[in-house]
């Protein structure tokens, strides 16, 4: 994978802030700690979106992040990080209203956090049902409170225009 800073688009003729289609919106990527959702921040970043990242217990990781896309001022864009455990669904609300707080809106919602738990698998007879509930808490009913916390921002929010191709 590549190196964080390296997903930041540090090329100013790249892309100018003209042709950027999420310039004013703001995103939410649950999970943005580590792994993809990294990815799928700063991809966001790059297109001009302000962007909120949740995390369970990685601060470090999601501090660092928001370092590195506040830092690149020619992003002109903001980010923040908030810790929320996902497999307890009354938390989703707490966590809509921490980026509607911070940022005022919410307009892109990515539903990426989520835990894979190794080991026993469905069909063993020592299977581990705390870690199948939790799984399911996290990766599903988790999932469903983000959604349900969300939809009246995200249906106000104005849609996403993509720029017109230069003539
Ligand atoms: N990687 C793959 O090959 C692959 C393939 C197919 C699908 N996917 C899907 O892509 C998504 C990301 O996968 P990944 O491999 O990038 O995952 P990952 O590296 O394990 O990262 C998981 C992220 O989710 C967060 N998270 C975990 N439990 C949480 C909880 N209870 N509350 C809030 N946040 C929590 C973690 O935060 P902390 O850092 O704080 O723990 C971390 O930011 C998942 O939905 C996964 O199913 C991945």
């Amino acid at each position: 994978m590549r190196e964080r800073n390296e997903l930041l688009s540090n090329d100013t003729n790249e892309q100018t802030i003209t042709n950027k289609i999420l310039v004013g919106k703001v995103a939410l990527v649950t999970g943005g700690s580590r792994g993809l959702g990294v990815a799928i921040a700063y991809a966001l970043a790059n297109e001009g979106a302000n962007v909120a990242v949740s995390y369970v217990s990685s601060a470090d990781k999601a501090n660092t992040l928001v370092r590195d896309i506040e830092k690149e001022k020619k992003l002109g864009v903001h980010a923040a990080a908030f810790q929320v455990d996902q497999g307890d669904p009354s938390q989703a609300e707490g966590l809509i209203q921490s980026v509607l707080a911070r940022f005022g809106q919410l307009d892109i919602l990515v539903n990426n956090a989520a835990v894979g738990y190794r080991g026993k698998t469905i069909d063993s007879p020592e299977i581990d049902n705390a870690a199948m509930d939790r799984q399911w808490a996290v990766n599903v009913t988790g999932v469903v409170a983000n959604i349900r916390a969300a939809p009246a921002l995200l249906l106000i929010s104005t849609a996403v225009t993509p720029p017109k191709p230069a003539p």
